[in-house]
C-alpha cells in the first residue's frame, strides 16, 4: 500500500500519537490524507435522475443508412459502436428504491469514430410539458415537499397533482405514468424513446425528421403496484441487481433501435405538431423501421468513476444528427452542460467514461482537474506559429455543420396554438388499453388521489383532466374516490393558460 504520493505505508490502521495513550499528532500526514480523501468522496447528486445504474456494450447497425444520415454508427451494415447506457428514476434521490411509479431515464452514450453522440431519452415516448421554461416548476412539484422532504417516492402528493391539475398539457404523459408502464419490471423489459423530434442529415445536406425508439428484445413487462411496493421494501436495488447479475451470467440485455422518419415536406401532415413533445407519432401513421441493435454485455468496474461521473447531454451530437425547434429540446441543450459544470467540473469531458475515442484537439485550456498536458506555446487562432486550426475547408465533409434551417420570425415570448390539443392523444392511449390495463390505470389514479391531503386537489384533477380524457376513466376514478364529478366541475379552479399565441402585429411593427 502507498500514499497518494507513492510512498510505501507501514501501518494504515493506527494514527500517530504522542505516546500510546497520547493525543494524535497534527504531523500525521497519512491520517490526514486518508481522512480528507474520505471527506471529499461525495459529489452533488444529479438534480433529477439521481438514482441510476449503467452498463457497457455496443450498438450494431443492421443496414447502411447513409441515404438518410451521415451519423457514424449507421454508415455501414454490421458496424459496431461502443456504448455506455444509464437507466434512472427521475424523482428519487441517489439512495431511493428502484421500483417506484416514475419515469425511467434511458440515456445512451455512443462512442462513435466521429465523436460522442448521446441519445438521452426516457422509457415513455412523450413528456409532461412542452416548453423548457416550465421544467423547474414541474420538478419542484414532483420532488418531496420542501418543508418536510416528504414524500420521497415519486408517488401521490398534493404538490404534484396540484401542478398537474392546472397544467392540462400533462394529460397524455399522466396516462402513461399511471398505467402499468410507470412500473417497469426490469431495465431489460423497458422501451426507450428519444422523445423529441430530431433531425437526420445526409452528406448532401438533405434533412428529415426522426423519432428514436428502443424496443426490448425480452419484451415490455411491468410489475403490479402491490408487487412494486413490496419489492421496494424488500430489495431497493432490485433492478440494478437484476441487470448486474444478468450480465455476469452472460444473459445480456438487448434492444432493437427503431426510427420513424418524416420527410420535411410532411412537417404539417399531422393533426399535432412534431415540435410538441407531449405528442407521439402513431405507428399506424409512420411505421417504426428497425435499423440496429444495442447489446449491454459488460458491467462497470467502478460505480462512481463510470455510472456516477458519466455526463450525458443532448448537445453531444455527431455529423448527421441535428436539432429541431422543439422548445423542450432547445432548453435541454443548455441545462445538461450547465448542471454538469457544477456536478463534475469544467473538465468532465476528460474523465475516462466521457472521453471520445477519437483524439480531442482544440484551444480550450486549464480549469479544475485538467488532465491533458497540452504542449506548445500556441493556444489561440489565428496563428502563424502553429497550433490548432478549425476546419474551414469546404471539402471537410466530416466536420459538424449545423443544418441550415431557414429561420424567419419576430422575437416573441409565446407558445404556438398548435400545441394546445391536450387530450386527443391521452384519449387515444386510454382507448388502446385492454380492460385489465384500464382497471390498473383507474386504480392507480384513484390511489394517488385518495392520498392527497388537500381535498380540492383531486377535484381539480377530475374536472380539468380526467373528464376531458374519457368518461369511463372519470367514472371509474369517481367510484373509487367518492368524487362527485358535477361538483368537481363547479368548484375546481380553472387551468392556468400558459399557451400564449402570437398577437397580431402592432402598427409599430412590434409584437
Ligand atoms: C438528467 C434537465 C427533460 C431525460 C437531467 C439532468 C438535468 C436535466 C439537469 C441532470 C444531468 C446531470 O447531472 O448529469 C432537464 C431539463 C429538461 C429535461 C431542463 C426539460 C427542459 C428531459 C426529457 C428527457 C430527459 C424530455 C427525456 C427525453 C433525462 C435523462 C437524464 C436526465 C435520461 C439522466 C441522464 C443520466 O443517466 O445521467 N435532465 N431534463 N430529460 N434527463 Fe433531463
Amino acid at each position: 500500500m502507498t500514499s497518494n504520493q507513492g510512498l510505501k505505508i507501514s501501518d494504515d490502521q493506527n494514527s500517530e500519537k504522542a505516546g500510546v495513550r497520547g493525543g494524535s499528532l497534527l504531523e500525521d500526514f497519512l491520517l490526514r490524507e486518508k481522512i480528507t480523501a474520505f471527506d471529499h468522496e461525495r459529489i452533488p447528486e444529479r438534480v433529477v435522475h439521481a438514482r441510476g445504474a449503467g452498463a457497457h456494450g455496443y450498438f450494431e447497425a443492421y443496414e447502411d443508412l447513409s441515404a438518410l444520415t451521415m451519423a457514424a454508427p449507421f454508415s455501414e451494415k454490421g458496424k459496431r459502436t461502443p456504448v455506455f447506457t444509464r437507466f434512472s428514476t427521475v424523482a428519487g434521490s441517489r439512495g431511493s428504491a428502484d421500483t417506484p411509479r416514475d419515469v425511467r431515464g434511458f440515456a445512451v452514450k455512443f462512442y462513435t469514430d466521429a465523436g460522442v453522440w448521446d441519445l438521452v431519452g426516457n422509457h415513455i415516448p412523450v413528456f409532461f410539458i412542452n416548453d423548457a421554461i416550465k421544467f423547474p416548476d414541474l420538478i419542484h412539484a414532483v420532488k418531496p415537499e420542501p418543508h418536510v422532504e416528504i414524500p420521497q417516492a415519486a408517488s401521490a402528493h398534493d404538490t404534484f397533482w396540484d401542478f398537474a391539475s392546472l397544467s392540462p398539457e400533462v394529460s397524455h404523459m399522466i396516462m402513461w405514468v399511471m398505467s402499468d408502464r410507470g412500473l417497469p419490471r426490469s431495465f431489460a423489459n423497458m422501451e426507450g424513446f428519444g422523445v423529441h423530434t430530431w433531425r437526420l442529415v445526409d452528406a448532401k445536406g438533405g434533412s428529415r425528421f426522426v423519432k428514436f425508439h428502443w424496443k426490448p428484445v425480452k419484451g415490455v413487462q411491468s410489475q403490479v403496484w402491490d408487487e412494486a411496493q413490496k419489492t421496494a421494501g424488500k430489495d431497493a436495488d432490485y433492478q440494478r441487481r437484476d441487470m448486474f447479475e444478468s450480465i455476469e451470467r452472460g444473459d445480456f440485455l438487448e434492444w432493437d433501435l427503431g426510427i420513424q422518419v418524416v420527410e420535411e415536406k410532411d412537417e404539417f401532415a399531422f393533426d399535432f405538431d412534431l415540435l410538441d413533445d407531449t405528442k407521439l407519432i402513431p405507428e399506424e401513421l409512420v411505421p417504426v423501421r428497425i435499423v440496429g441493435k444495442m447489446v449491454l454485455n459488460r458491467n462497470p468496474d467502478n460505480y462512481f468513476a463510470e455510472t456516477e461521473q458519466v455526463a450525458f447531454c443532448v448537445s453531444h451530437v455527431v455529423p448527421g444528427i441535428d436539432f429541431t425547434n422543439d422548445p423542450m429540446l432547445q432548453g435541454r441543450l443548455h441545462s445538461y452542460l450547465d448542471t454538469q459544470l457544477r456536478r463534475i467540473g469544467p473538465n468532465f469531458a476528460e474523465l475516462p467514461i466521457n472521453r471520445p475515442l477519437n483524439p480531442v484537439s482544440n484551444n480550450r485550456r486549464d480549469g479544475f482537474a485538467k488532465n491533458t498536458i497540452n504542449k506548445g506555446r500556441v493556444a489561440y487562432f489565428p496563428s502563424a506559429l502553429g497550433g490548432v486550426h478549425p476546419m474551414h475547408q469546404p471539402q471537410a465533409v466530416d466536420a459538424f455543420r449545423s443544418y441550415a434551417e431557414k429561420v424567419d420570425g419576430h422575437k416573441i415570448r409565446a407558445r404556438s396554438t398548435s400545441f394546445t390539443d391536450y387530450f386527443t392523444q391521452a384519449t387515444m392511449f386510454f382507448n388502446s388499453l385492454a380492460d385489465w390495463e384500464k382497471k390498473h390505470l383507474i386504480e392507480a389514479i384513484a390511489f394517488e388521489l385518495n392520498q392527497c391531503e388537500t381535498k380540492a386537489v383531486p377535484k381539480a384533477v377530475m374536472a380539468n383532466l380526467l373528464v376531458n380524457i374519457h368518461p369511463e376513466l372519470a367514472a371509474g376514478v369517481a367510484e373509487q374516490t367518492g368524487l362527485d364529478i358535477e361538483e368537481c366541475k363547479r368548484v375546481a379552479p380553472k387551468p392556468v393558460v400558459t399557451e400564449v399565441a402570437a398577437p397580431k402585429e402592432m402598427p409599430s411593427g412590434r409584437l
